[in-house]
């Protein structure tokens, strides 16, 4: 592992240290048709009514920042904030975004690695998303802001809005975890449980932006949690000494880490810190909730919604996707796919890794395992590639085993009951 960091500080903002605060971002750009949006003020989709991304002057960053100063920089996200958009350390939001383990699962002789976003703080990768979407909007004016999730996203706006000092409604299905949606009202948030799927608790959002005031922080549907997403990608190759690994998968709701990677990969080469080899991006979904899947097999560049959407991995229950078609490029220009596994496999990796490794997974990271071992044994991926495994949450947050044996008298222990003697 290279980049050898500095100790953790105190959270308040971000210090400026090595090389200042600056950042290189420019400008906002339609994804489908180029067009340019200015960035100075709150914006949602672009006026082709698709997803905005942020792009940066990369030839003056590449001028003024290099690999060796990152590595003397404190190890959490800002470290790339010339590559994020939030203008200066007082406008940042955050709670302490700590660069995230990569650890080695036994079974894979040091090749599969897991990269453990349950770490991060609200015990998700939607801290990253909403460190920075949250920066933006209280930078730009925003009072309240609102999500429909599933139940990740909602505890990372919960807890982000809070620190920012921002009120924050969450709409979330009926089916999402008790544990979720306490996190959400734990951090003060107005927090309702719809009878829908999040696209109806999307249209909800929607509808409130005029008369509740809010500012929707929806999937794809703002510019910025995809930049804040970005990091995932940065980060990774740096622990790799800046060389990406042969394959990664990860659990695709919205799969709006997959289109940040791929971003962040084609900004490393741009600074001229990693070459042109890319991973194979693998989108692992459940058999329950698949239309990425089910495109990827038609051929198609469009997802359609995927009627009664069931499966025991909340966060990647998401019917419609706003972004299928830049999910499927990237899935194309990799030369990875798009693959659903069942619930049962899920539960059973999710209980393997747990067992033989210790690394509390997710359903939604426990996907992405069986994906790996369906893929293993048919020959699409092999024992000497190096693959890397998101497991975008912790596991704790989710409905855990609850058959412990019972002792009801501590002065009679049935020791046979107990386990094997020695
Ligand atoms: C743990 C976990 N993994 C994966 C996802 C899917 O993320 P995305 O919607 O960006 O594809 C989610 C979304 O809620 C999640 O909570």
């Amino acid at each position: 592992m290279t980049g050898t960091a500095r100790a953790t500080r105190p959270i308040d903002a971000p210090m400026p240290e090595e090389g200042g605060w600056t950042s290189y971002f420019s400008h906002l750009e339609c994804s489908v048709t180029g067009e340019r949006v200015e960035a100075d003020g709150l914006r949602g989709l672009s006026p082709a009514g698709k997803p905005l991304l942020a792009r940066y002057d990369l030839a003056d960053a590449r001028r003024h920042v290099d690999r060796d100063m990152l590595a003397r920089r404190s190890a959490d996200m800002w470290r790339y904030r010339e590559l994020l958009p939030v203008p200066h350390a007082d406008a940042c939001v955050t709670l302490g975004e700590m660069m995230t383990p990569l650890i080695a699962l036994r079974e894979g002789g040091g090749r599969l690695l897991v990269k453990d976003e349950g770490r991060l703080p609200t015990g998700s990768f939607k801290a990253r998303g909403q460190a920075t979407a949250m920066s933006m909007a209280r930078h730009f004016g925003a009072r309240r802001v609102a999500i429909p999730t599933n139940g990740n996203a909602g505890g990372a706006v919960a807890a982000y809005a809070a620190r920012a000092g921002l009120g924050a409604w969450c709409f979330c299905p009926m089916e999402t975890p008790a544990a979720h949606v306490g996190e959400m009202l734990s951090f003060g948030a107005h927090v309702f449980r719809v009878a829908g799927m999040i696209d109806d608790c999307g249209a909800i959002v929607r509808q409130g932006v005029e008369r509740m005031g809010w500012f929707p922080l929806s999937t794809m549907q703002e510019p910025y949690r995809v930049e804040g997403k970005k990091t995932m990608g940065f980060e990774l190759a740096e622990q790799l000494g800046w060389e990406l690994p042969d394959v990664i998968i990860y659990a695709t709701g919205g799969g709006t880490a997959l289109v940040a990677m791929w971003k962040a990969f084609d900004e490393l080469e741009a600074m001229g810190w990693i070459g042109s080899a890319r991973p194979r991006m693998v989108a692992a979904q459940s058999t329950g909730c698949a239309p990425i899947v089910q495109a990827w097999e038609a051929g198609e560049r469009q997802a359609t919604r995927w009627d009664n959407a069931c499966t025991v991995a909340a966060g990647i229950r998401v019917p419609a996707v706003l972004a299928d078609f830049m999910v499927l490029d990237v899935l194309r220009q990799s030369r990875g796919w798009a693959e659903a596994v069942s619930d049962e496999a899920i539960l059973a990796s999710q209980a393997m890794v747990a067992a033989s490794d210790g690394v509390q997974m997710c359903p939604e990271g426990a996907a992405t395992h069986a994906v790996y071992r369906a893929a293993l044994a048919r020959g699409d991926i092999s024992r000497d590639e190096r693959v890397v495994l998101f497991n975008c949450a912790t596991g704790l947050k989710y409905p855990m085993p609850e058959q412990a044996g019972i002792i009801a008298d501590p002065g009679a222990i049935d020791w046979a009951a107990i386990g094997d003697p020695l």
